[in-house]
C-alpha cells in the first residue's frame, strides 16, 4: 500500500515536471525557428533587391556578396541576444523561488525586546507542558534549574522528548503552559533574533556549503577575522587537517574531502566561533566511531567551559564530565539531580543504568 502511495506521488510529480519541461523546450525551439525564419527572410530580401541592382550595373556582384556577408554578421548578436533572454527567464524563475522563500513568515510572535546576554546564563524550566498537536503532550511537568556555567546530561529513549526540549529553548515552537526562563527572563520576552544569538544547537546532521573553509565556519560573516577562525580551528583540533589543505582557509570545501569526524569538528568550530551563552549538543557525535567520538569529546569538554550546556547523549561515558543528569521518560522527568549524588545514591535509576548499561533505557 505504501509503495502505491509513493508511486502515485511520484507520478504526479513527474507529470508536473514533464508539462513544465516540455513547455520550456517548445518555447526554446520556437525561438530558434523564428530566428532562422528571420535570417532566411533577410537573405532573400538582400538578394531580391540586390540582383536587379547588379543586373543594372549599379553594384558589382562582389558588393552584393558583401551585403549578404554583413547581414550574416548582423544576425550573430541577435541570436546571442535571444539566447540571453532565455537565460534571463530562467534566472527570473529562480529569483521568484528565492523570494517565495524569503517571504515565508514565522508563526511565532516576535514582540520581545530583551537583548542577548553575554557569558553563561541560568536556564529554568517551570512546570512546562508542550504538545505538537492538541492534547497529545510530548513534554509534561518539566521542572529544572540549570545554574550558569553548568552542564546537564539529558538521556532518554528515542521519542522521549529530548530534541523537543532543546527546540523549545531555541524557541522553534511556542508552549502554552509553564515557562522557560533564561537568566530569569521568559524566552518570549527576548527578541527572537537576540534569543537565538545566545544559543547554539549542534546536531549530528552537518550541513556544509560549496564555499571556502572559512565561509563554512563563519557562515559568510565577513566581520570575523582569519585570526579568530584559526584560533577556533586550533581549539577544536582541526589545525593539522587545515594545514594539509592546498589553500588554507580559502580552500573550497567540496574539494577538501572531509571525514565524518572532521565535518563534526567543523560544526563545533562553527558553533563556538559565535561565543554562545548556551550550547546544546543533540547526540552530536553519535554518528561517529567510538575512537573519533572520544577525540571529539575531549575537544568539546574544553569548549563547554564557561557556558551553560545541555548534552543529549546515547552513551553514558559521554556524560562522565557533566554536573547534572536529567532522565526523560515518555515526556516526563524520571530522575533529575546532581550527577555525583546520583552516582553515590545506589538506589538511583542513574546508578542502576550505570550498572546494567544504558541499553535497558534505550530499548
Ligand atoms: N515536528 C514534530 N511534529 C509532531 N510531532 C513531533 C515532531 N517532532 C517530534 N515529534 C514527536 O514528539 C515526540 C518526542 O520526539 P523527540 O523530541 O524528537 O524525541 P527524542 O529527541 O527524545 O528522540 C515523539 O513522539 C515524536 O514523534
Ligand atoms: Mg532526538
Amino acid at each position: 500500500m505504501y509503495v502505491d502511495y509513493v508511486f502515485s506521488k511520484y507520478h504526479d510529480y513527474a507529470r508536473n515536471e514533464y508539462q513544465g519541461y516540455s513547455k520550456a523546450i517548445l518555447k526554446s525551439r520556437l525561438v530558434t525557428l523564428v530566428s532562422f525564419f528571420i535570417m532566411g527572410l533577410g537573405v532573400t530580401l538582400v538578394y531580391a533587391t540586390g540582383i536587379p541592382l547588379v543586373e543594372e550595373g549599379s553594384i558589382t556582384p562582389g558588393t552584393l556578396y558583401l551585403f549578404v556577408f554583413y547581414f550574416g554578421l548582423l544576425l550573430q548578436p541577435i541570436f546571442e541576444l535571444l539566447r540571453q533572454i532565455q537565460n534571463l527567464q530562467q534566472a527570473d524563475a529562480s529569483i521568484d523561488r528565492i523570494n517565495e522563500f524569503f517571504a515565508t513568515k514565522t508563526v511565532l510572535e516576535d514582540k520581545g525586546e530583551k537583548e542577548a546576554l553575554q557569558g553563561p546564563v541560568d536556564i529554568e524550566f517551570k512546570d512546562l507542558r508542550f504538545s505538537y498537536h492538541e492534547e497529545d503532550y510530548v513534554l509534561q511537568e518539566i521542572n529544572f534549574q540549570l545554574k550558569k556555567g553548568k552542564t546537564m546530561g539529558l538521556i532518554g529513549k528515542t521519542g522521549s522528548g529530548k530534541t523537543t526540549l532543546s527546540r523549545l529553548i531555541y524557541r522553534l515552537y511556542d508552549y502554552e503552559d509553564g515557562e522557560i526562563l533564561i537568566e530569569g527572563i521568559k524566552t518570549k520576552d527576548y527578541s527572537l533574533h537576540e534569543l537565538r544569538k545566545m544559543i547554539v544547537i549542534v546536531t549530528q546532521q552537518v550541513e556544509l556549503f560549496a564555499a571556502t573553509i572559512k565561509e563554512n565556519i563563519t557562515f559568510f560573516d565577513e566581520t570575523i577575522s582569519d585570526e579568530v577562525v584559526l584560533e577556533t580551528i586550533e581549539r577544536v583540533g582541526l589545525t593539522d587537517w587545515l594545514n594539509s589543505q592546498p589553500n588554507g582557509l580559502k580552500t573550497e570545501l567540496k574539494k577538501a574531502g572531509l571525514s565524518a569526524g572532521e565535518s563534526q569538528l567543523l560544526a563545533f568550530a562553527r558553533a563556538f566561533i559565535t561565543n554562545p551563552s548556551i550550547v546544546i549538543l543533540d547526540e552530536a557525535s553519535s554518528r561517529l566511531d567510538p575512537a573519533t567520538e572520544v577525540l571529539i569529546e575531549k575537544a568539546v569538554n574544553k569548549l563547554l567551559e564557561n557556558r551553560t550546556a545541555i548534552v543529549i547523549a546515547h552513551r553514558l561515558e559521554t556524560l562522565e564530565e557533566v554536573d547534572e543528569i536529567l532522565i526523560l521518560d515518555d515526556g516526563k522527568i524520571k530522575e533529575y539531580g546532581d550527577r555525583k549524588k546520583l552516582v553515590e545514591d545506589k538506589t538511583s535509576y542513574y546508578s542502576h543504568l550505570r550498572e546494567v548499561g544504558i541499553e535497558e533505557l534505550l530499548v
